[in-house]
This record gives C-alpha cells, structure tokens and sequence, in this order.
C-alpha cells in the first residue's frame, strides 16, 4: 500500500511509520521537524508546514493516490504545554486538520485515520477519583478541555462530516496517555510517566522530586505498540464513529512516580508543587473497542514504564556525554520559535 503519515516526526508517528515499514508497505512521511531520536525509515519525507494548504497538497499532487492517510500531526503536548498554548494548540491544529482532510478528499485517499483524544470527553464528568470510565458516548453534551480538547471535537466531527458529505472512508481513535521510548521527556511537552522517569532518573537517592498537586489524581496511560497496533486495527476496521484507545489500568500519579522509583530502588520523596493539573480523574471504558474489534490492551503499566525508563536513562547517558546540562524539575515550555507564533 502507499501510505502517509502525518506528524512522522513526532512520537506516534514515528512509531508507526517504523511498523509500516516493517510490515513492507510504501510509507511517505510529513512533519516540519524529523524525529528528534531516531532517522525515519520512510520511503521520503517531505519537510512541510501543514497548516499551509499548497504545502500540504504539494505531497498529494506528487504521490497521487494515497491508500491510508493517517494524520498525527498538531501542536500539542502534555498539561504544562496545554493549559499554557491555548490560541496556538486550537489555531494551528485546526488548520492542519483541515488541510490534510481536504487533501486526501481531494486527491481521493482510500481511508482516512484521525488522532483525536480522551481531552475531548466532558469535562465536568471528570472532576472527582474514582469516576467512571469514559465511554464513547460522554462526549456530548461537550465540555472538553479548553483549546486542545476542543480543536479534537471540531476535527472529530470533520472527518464525519466528510464521511457522510463526500463518501471519504475516516475513522478515528481518542488517544488515552500514550507513552513509550521515542517520546517527548523533557523541554516542557512530556507527559507525566515520561517526566516522572527524567525525575526519578536525574534525582540522587535520597532526594525528592516535584510532583504538581496532590500526586491523587488518576489517569490511564497506553504503551505506544499498543497504540501502533490500534490504530492499525481502527483504520482498517469497519467502525466508523470515534473509539477509545487507551488502558484502562487506573492509576494515582503518585503511584505512578512509585513504580518509577521502584526500577532502580531509589527511594525519593515526594514534594507537592502548584503546577497545571488538568482533569481530577481519567480512564478509558474499553468495552466498545472490545465488542466491534476485539482490541484491548496487552502491555501493563509496570513492563511498559520499565522500558520507558531504560530508554530515558540511555538518553540521559548520551547527552551527559555531550556534556549536556539537565533539570530533574518540571518547566512550562517557552514556545519562542517564530515558527509557532506566526
Ligand atoms: P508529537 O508532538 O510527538 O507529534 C506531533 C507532530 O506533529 C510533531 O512531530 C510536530 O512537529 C508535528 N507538527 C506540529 N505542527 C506541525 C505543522 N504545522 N506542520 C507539520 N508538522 C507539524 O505528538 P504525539 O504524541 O505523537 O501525538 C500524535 C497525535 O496523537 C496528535 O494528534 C495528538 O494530539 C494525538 N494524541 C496523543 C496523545 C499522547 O498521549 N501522545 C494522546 C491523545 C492524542
Ligand atoms: N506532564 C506532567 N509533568 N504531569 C505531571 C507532573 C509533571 O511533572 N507532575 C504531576 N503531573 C500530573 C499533571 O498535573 C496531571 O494531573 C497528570 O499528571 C497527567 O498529566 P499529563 O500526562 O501531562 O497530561 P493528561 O493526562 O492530563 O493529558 C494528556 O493526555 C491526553 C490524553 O489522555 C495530554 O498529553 C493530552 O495531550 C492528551 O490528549
């Protein structure tokens, strides 16, 4: 098959050009950054700004007919990065989204995969621990996380909207923490099981780590191959509504920094800092995903943390020997690359 892949030089995107790859189909790749860890393995790799429609339509107009156009591209990142970049995250996301909508409408793509996301459930039904799970249908009435969530609902709604108007094949996932080896951990996007490794990781024994809030909230957070592997299965499914993809492996932040911790058996304290904290608590109802694909996930919180912190601690390694100087402690990014702010 010839596919595209949006945002392949991003964490998801990687990853699953990377399965693409292995699997021997044709895989073209679009991001204006390549991956910050790894060479893509992509077929080519157009270095195009897609919140631009001629740049976008450029990689149409010279592939031709794509079978699969996943897009993974937007601005976006952990809750430091999204309560801080509202305007950025919704303007530039929407205008990518549409662009590569249109595109593969235009150059007639055979299936569509949108990555939408658990920020577009209502928020109201996630102000307390212990809340029910989120199902498909809690989305509505909408509530979502400001900017971010939002911009998911609008695009969400765009691929049905083009499904139903012009016959274009789309589907879409709503992401739940998605985390592994290749992402971001550091500089302010990284979420929470990425920035509680570099914590742990950059902390002498002994020593305590910052932690925003009381360490109580809840989240669920999904390994990347069962990410890759889900998306593969939605996209080539029949269901054409948005599906959960997350674990549904409840977990405290606090123990979250635990298991961490218990990887080398450090033995760190925990000091509760203000810091932006999103939904009280959050876990994905996977029962539909179950009964119409027969999908759950494989890998547990445990194993795929492990891996994730060896693979941060072979990066720390690297840029120690760069001479690289690193923070254990969390920043809110400064976005000052002109790029982002027009
Ligand atoms: P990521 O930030 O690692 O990758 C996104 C990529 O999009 C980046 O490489 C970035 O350079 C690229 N991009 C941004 N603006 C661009 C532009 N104007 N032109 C070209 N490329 C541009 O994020 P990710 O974790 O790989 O997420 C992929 C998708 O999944 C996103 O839509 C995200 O919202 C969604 N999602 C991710 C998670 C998660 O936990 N990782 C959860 C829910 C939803
Ligand atoms: N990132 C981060 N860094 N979070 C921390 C930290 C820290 O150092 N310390 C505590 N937390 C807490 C946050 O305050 C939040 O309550 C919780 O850990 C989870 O934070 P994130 O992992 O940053 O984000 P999220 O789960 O609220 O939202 C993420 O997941 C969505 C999908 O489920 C975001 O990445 C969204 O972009 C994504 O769509």
């Amino acid at each position: 098959m010839l596919i595209l892949v949006t945002g392949a030089g991003g964490f998801i995107g990687h990853c699953l050009v990377k399965k693409l790859k292995a699997d021997g189909e044709t895989v073209i790749a679009a991001d204006w950054k390549y991956p910050e860890f790894e060479r893509s393995p992509a077929d080519r790799f157009f270095n195009v700004d897609l919140r631009y429609k001629e740049e976008t339509e450029a990689i149409f107009r010279s592939c031709g007919q794509f079978d699969e156009v996943y897009n993974l591209a937007a601005n976006m990142g952990g809750m430091g990065f999204i309560e801080n970049y509202r305007a950025l995250i919704m303007r530039d996301s929407v205008l990518i989204s549409t662009n590569v909508l249109e595109a593969a409408r235009k150059y007639q793509a055979r299936r569509f995969f949108y990555s939408s996301s658990a920020c577009a459930y209502n928020t109201e039904l996630q102000k307390d621990l212990n809340n029910p799970a989120l199902s498909e249908d809690m989305a509505y009435p909408a509530m979502p996380e400001a900017g971010y969530g939002w911009e998911k609902l609008f695009s969400e709604l765009l691929c049905q909207y083009f499904r139903e108007d012009y016959g274009l094949v789309t589907r879409v996932a709503r992401y739940h923490n998605v985390y592994g080896p290749n992402g971001t951990w550091r500089g302010g996007r990284e979420k929470a099981p990425a920035a509680m490794c570099r914590k742990v990781i950059l902390t002498a024994s002994k020593g305590e780590i910052e932690i925003w809030g009381d360490g109580k909230q809840q989240r669920s957070f999904m390994f990347i191959d069962d990410c890759v592997e889900g998306t593969l299965k939605i996209m080539r499914g029949d269901y054409p509504h948005p599906l959960n993809l997350g674990s549904d492996e409840l977990v405290e932040i606090n123990h979250l920094a635990d298991i961490a911790m218990s990887f080398e058996k450090k033995h760190l304290t925990k000091k509760y800092i203000e810091g932006p904290l999103g939904v009280r608590g959050r876990n994905s109802d996977n029962s539909l995903i179950q009964k119409v694909l027969g999908w759950r996930p494989s890998i547990s919180l445990n194993t795929g943390l492990e891996k994730t912190y060896f693979w941060i601690k072979g990066e720390i390694e690297t840029l120690r020997a760069q001479g690289v100087g690193l923070e254990a402690s969390s920043e809110i990014p400064e976005v000052t690359d002109k790029r982002y702010v027009g």
